[in-house]
């Protein structure tokens, strides 16, 4: 382990030369003594020490307390205050820049050494939350959903998604006049008012309701909410979490009245949603259509019943429906994607689980569509589920959709070569794909290219 650096602030030389000794017999290392505050300053920024045991009154024009708020300030090195000097007022001075322990002089060894330790875990464990807080924050500003947090005197805050959203921004959502209730929808004020009501009397209430809000320039959208009560010690604070659904909920609404219209038949839903996709998204519907093509080769050379077979066909028609709620720019982004934009585009199978799963069809369509990106090892997604967990249906279309999308040119790369393809999936039959699915893809895969040469 590498041996904990302190620099020592003291101005008087036996003093500190006597500090010094004690710390190094204690195990710490002691690169530098400095003899003013300004000396202090500049010895930090040099060595950049784990610690700063720091003297409160030094002789030159810079005090302990001024140096020390610059350095933990401007490099962020913890500071524990070494010094005679206790009267409160120099406390409260020295409180200010946040130390991490004092030391009376005359000390003990031992208590240097808890002193130390404890600033040096405390320090680490600031820094740990700093870190874990920006990461939090980042996902909540980069979130596609609208999040808010409000109280009964008002917003506290709104992330940038609420502004996309509703089309108020967050100065004016945060003054005191504004209130969400405003832009809710007012035939769903009603529902909501009663929502309230029932889950006051402790009913149990979903863990999400659908209403719609009228935007700032009047359009009106349909979202999902989900809100959490983060109010401590009485306080009355929700968290919201706000999910543009619209387009999701026109889709269901389409199919729900074709399916009417279609006395339920499966066939016809699936054809409805296919022509539904490929108005907003032709690319997507080819690539459905040519997987489902696929799919269904591979399950009739594996010998599967023409039901399953009839389902596998339909799920794969429709298997990408979950990525009319991403937006288009990322769908199609010639250039590396972010973390975020890879999480969003990862929800789609359960974006598609949901549109699919109102509706009833014969065969288990939306499980399928859940479970497309699975894989054998469990390295898929969303729920990272091993070989045994998934249908074999889903298998199939997995296999059948990285063929497609490898034999189908990308903005930043042409088609692959057929020998490509085969060696991708001979080398992970058994490990990605199912070993069964991925032999009768092969025999498939061998017949075109010996027709093709
Ligand atoms: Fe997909």
């Amino acid at each position: 382990m590498k041996t904990i650096q302190i620099l020592v602030v003291e101005d008087e030389r036996i003093v500190a030369e006597d500090i010094k000794m004690r710390l190094e017999k204690l195990g710490y290392a002691v690169p530098g003594i400095a003899f003013s505050g300004e000396e202090a300053v500049k010895k930090a920024e040099n060595m950049q020490p784990d610690l700063v045991l720091m003297d409160i009154v030094l002789e030159k024009k810079m005090s302990g307390i001024e140096a020390a708020s610059i350095i933990s300030s401007r490099f962020n090195i913890p500071i524990v205050y070494l010094t005679a000097y206790a009267d409160n007022k120099t406390l409260e001075r020295a409180k200010i820049t946040e130390p991490f322990g004092y030391i009376l002089k005359p000390f003990e060894d031992r208590e240097v050494y808890t002193t130390i330790e404890m600033a040096l875990y405390k320090h680490k464990m600031g820094n740990m939350l700093k870190e874990s807080e920006k990461r939090y924050r980042s996902l909540v500003e980069n979130a596609h959903d609208a999040i808010y947090i409000i109280t009964p005197s008002g917003f506290q805050y709104a992330n940038p998604g609420f502004e996309k959203l509703t089309g108020w921004k967050t100065e004016e959502l945060c003054k005191k006049e504004f209130n969400l209730w405003d832009i809710i929808h007012p035939d769903d004020k009603k529902l909501i008012k009663e929502n309230k009501e029932a889950w006051k009397k402790g009913k149990e209430m979903p863990n999400s309701y659908e209403f719609r809000i009228i935007t700032k320039d009047g359009r009106e959208r349909t979202v999902e909410a989900n809100t959490i009560d983060i109010g401590e010690d009485g306080e009355v604070k929700e968290m919201g979490i706000l999910r543009d659904i619209t387009v999701r909920k026109i889709a269901q609404e389409e199919l729900l009245k074709s399916l009417e219209g279609l006395q339920k038949t499966s066939a016809d839903t699936t054809d409805a949603l296919v022509s539904a996709l490929e108005m907003r998204d032709p690319y997507s519907a080819g690539h459905q259509k040519r997987v489902a093509n696929l799919a269904w080769a591979i399950a009739e050379e594996m010998g599967l019943s023409g039901e399953r077979i009839e389902g596998i066909r339909m799920a794969g028609l429709i298997h990408d429906v979950g990525k009319i709620q991403i937006p288009t720019e990322i769908l199609i982004k010639p250039s590396l994607l972010s973390e975020i934009e890879i999480l969003m585009i990862k929800m789609h199978p359960k974006i598609g689980f949901e549109i699919v799963q109102t509706i009833e069809f014969s065969y288990p369509v939306a499980q399928i569509i859940l479970q497309h990106h699975e894989r054998m090892n469990g390295s898929g997604y969303p729920a990272g589920l091993l070989a045994d967990k998934i249908l074999l249906e889903a298998k199939i279309l997995a296999v059948a959709d990285v063929v497609e999308a490898m034999s189908s040119p990308r903005s930043y790369r042409q088609a692959l070569d057929i020998n490509m393809i085969i060696k991708e999936i001979n080398e992970n039959k058994g490990i990605l794909y199912d070993t069964k699915v991925a032999d009768a893809c092969l025999k498939l895969l061998s017949k075109k290219r010996s027709k093709s040469e």
